[in-house]
């Protein structure tokens, strides 16, 4: 039996690219597979950004209504927050003891920074707390911690459950087979969804379209996607068409071609966002119902992260026995 983990980050409002990256095909693994699923809200992981302690948890609800929104069914997968799990913190620092500093030199998360810093004159680590320095060894914890084989993500995540591995076998070949090696599962055939922009859609370039707002700004948000210059009537290229690939990920092969076959025929911008919008909306419609209704009653939510933290915690304490064991004879 295969088990399955995946986090998504409690920041802000969630986006089209968390849930076609990240949500979307991790509930569809619980729905066709057989196996073991465990999705979770990474609290713990925002705190390297969160600072007031009312958005803290306003994220944390928003993250367990936009799972349960979109349809995980909490009888066939385990849903917790991480702050739950206080084993996770303990893997974490024996990782962290494991793990050589250069290895987390080279996250590109961290890199980035220290590059954007360098480039601007300024201290290298300037606006780095250690907390993100460490975040891939917390997100390894977080995966080692319930023998993970498969962890959904995005591909920016890639590189963060490849530290996993590495993190695993190092463990494994010092101490003797503890840990199970995961490997990640690319959504979306390794392509990012793009923003308003066309760029990868991500809360650090401003270019997203939130899951959860009403009908109108949808509609608003996708008229505002970047278009060329093509007039109404012109064939046009779906090729580095924002409109068009995120309109791939709402719809199926068929529908597909015949939007391509449109663009090809000259369909104007306007008719080929109104038809995206149909699209998103007609998939988003019902969840945005069912999230509002969880965010009105949040003993709910709370109920479901109670039994998805003891279910979680019964099989990371096994997992740390063999752990205390293997390192410490204990
Ligand atoms: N770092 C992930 C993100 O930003 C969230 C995350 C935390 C995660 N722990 C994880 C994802 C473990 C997969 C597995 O999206």
């Amino acid at each position: 039996m295969k088990t399955y983990l995946t986090g998504i980050k409690a920041t802000g409002s969630q986006h089209l690219g968390n849930m076609v990256g990240a949500i979307r095909p991790a509930i569809e693994f619980s729905q066709n597979e057989s196996g073991r699923f465990l999705y979770f809200i990474a609290d713990y992981h925002s705190l390297t950004t969160v600072k007031k302690a009312k958005d803290f948890s306003e994220y944390v609800y928003e993250v367990a209504a936009t799972w349960l929104a979109l349809g995980l069914d909490p009888e066939k997968a385990i849903l917790y927050k991480q702050s739950d799990i206080p084993e996770i913190f303990e893997l974490t620092w024996i990782l962290a003891c494991n793990t050589p500093k250069g290895d987390l030199n080279r996250a590109h998360a961290y890199k980035a920074i220290v590059q954007d810093n360098e480039e601007a004159g300024r201290d290298p680590d300037k606006s780095v707390n250690a907390g993100l320095f460490n975040y891939p060894v917390l997100m390894a914890a977080d995966i080692l911690l319930f023998d993970t084989n498969i962890v959904p993500v995005g591909k920016d995540q890639v590189q963060h459950v490849e530290m996993a591995r590495s993190m695993a076998q190092r463990i494994n070949q010092l101490y003797g087979d503890t840990l199970v090696e995961p490997q990640e599962a690319l959504s979306v055939s390794g392509q990012y969804i793009p923003g308003l922009d066309g760029q990868k859609m991500s809360k650090s370039y401003d270019n997203t379209i939130p899951l959860w707002v009403p009908e109108k700004r949808l509609k608003k948000l996708i008229n505002k996607i970047a278009t060329d210059s093509t007039g109404p009537d012109e064939p046009k290229s779906t090729e580095g068409s924002a409109i068009f690939d995120i309109y791939k990920c709402f719809s199926t092969k068929e529908e597909q071609d015949a939007f391509a076959k449109q663009f090809a025929e000259g369909i104007s911008w306007g008719e080929a966002k109104a038809a995206l919008f149909e699209k998103v909306n007609a998939e988003l419609a019902g969840p945005r119902e069912e999230y509002e209704r969880l965010m009105n009653n949040r003993s709910e939510i709370d109920a479901v992260l109670e039994t998805g933290a003891k279910k979680a915690r019964a099989i990371a304490q096994e997992t740390m026995k063999r752990v205390r064991k293997n390192l410490t004879n204990f």
